[in-house]
């Protein structure tokens, strides 16, 4: 069964919390880098981000350097203080807690953070993020997936393991759809990984 929305965050916190020190120092692999400057071409500076899942800040940073109003947010306390620790505007906030005003943002990233949250959830947490963005902003999502399965993964070598949703291309796109515009899809492989890139607009 899948676990509650409360304890799958409960539990990733501490997982992030714990690996903020090791991820902040990891080289960005050069699918992500050219992800983030194609999204970023499709913005206009001093139009406002806000980088859900953020972990360290690193794509946030590159998003302000760039021109970008940037507001940073992740789950992870120590997170965080990273992002904070490179000039960042950044805030422990939840998926679910949010706390903007309606229409705040041009566009939303999300990189490979969406991917915890179970399916049975998504609908609410894809229902926030379009309330956040201004019409016609727009919504980018990184997650690895291609087959649908839930559930904590054996191998992972986090403590404590996390949980994770992966899904297939129509599954995603039919998420997404719910409530946006899939303006782009498409699958990127990176060594033994398939990445699901999707840009939407509200
Ligand atoms: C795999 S890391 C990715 C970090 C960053 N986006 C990147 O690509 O380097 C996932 C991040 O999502 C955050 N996260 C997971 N679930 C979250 C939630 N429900 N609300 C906010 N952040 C969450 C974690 O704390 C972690 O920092």
């Amino acid at each position: 069964m899948t676990p509650a929305y409360e304890e799958v965050i409960a539990s990733l916190k501490d997982s992030y919390d714990a690996d903020a020190a090791t991820r902040d120092g990891q080289a960005k692999e050069p699918w992500k880098l050219a992800e983030r400057e194609s999204f970023l071409r499709r913005l206009t500076k001093g139009q406002k981000l806000l980088e859900i899942g953020a972990g360290t800040g690193h794509d946030s940073y590159f998003f302000q350097r760039n021109g970008l109003s940037v507001t940073a947010t992740d789950l992870s306390p120590e997170m965080v203080a990273r992002c904070r620790a490179k000039g960042l505007d950044a805030h422990v906030m939840d998926f679910l807690s949010l706390d903007f005003p309606p229409e705040s943002f041009d566009a939303v990233w999300a990189l490979n953070c969406l991917l915890h949250v179970p399916n049975k959830d998504l609908p609410r947490v894809l229902t926030a993020i379009h309330d956040l963005l201004k019409p016609g902003g727009l919504f980018f999502i990184g997650v690895y997936g291609g087959e649908a399965h839930e559930g904590i993964h054996d191998n992972d070598q986090a403590v404590p393991k996390r949980f994770f949703s992966r899904r297939t291309d129509e599954q995603l796109k039919a998420f997404v759809s719910e409530c946006f515009e899939v303006v782009d899809f498409h699958p990127v492989t990176s060594g033994e990984y398939r990445i699901q890139v999707l840009i939407a607009r509200r």
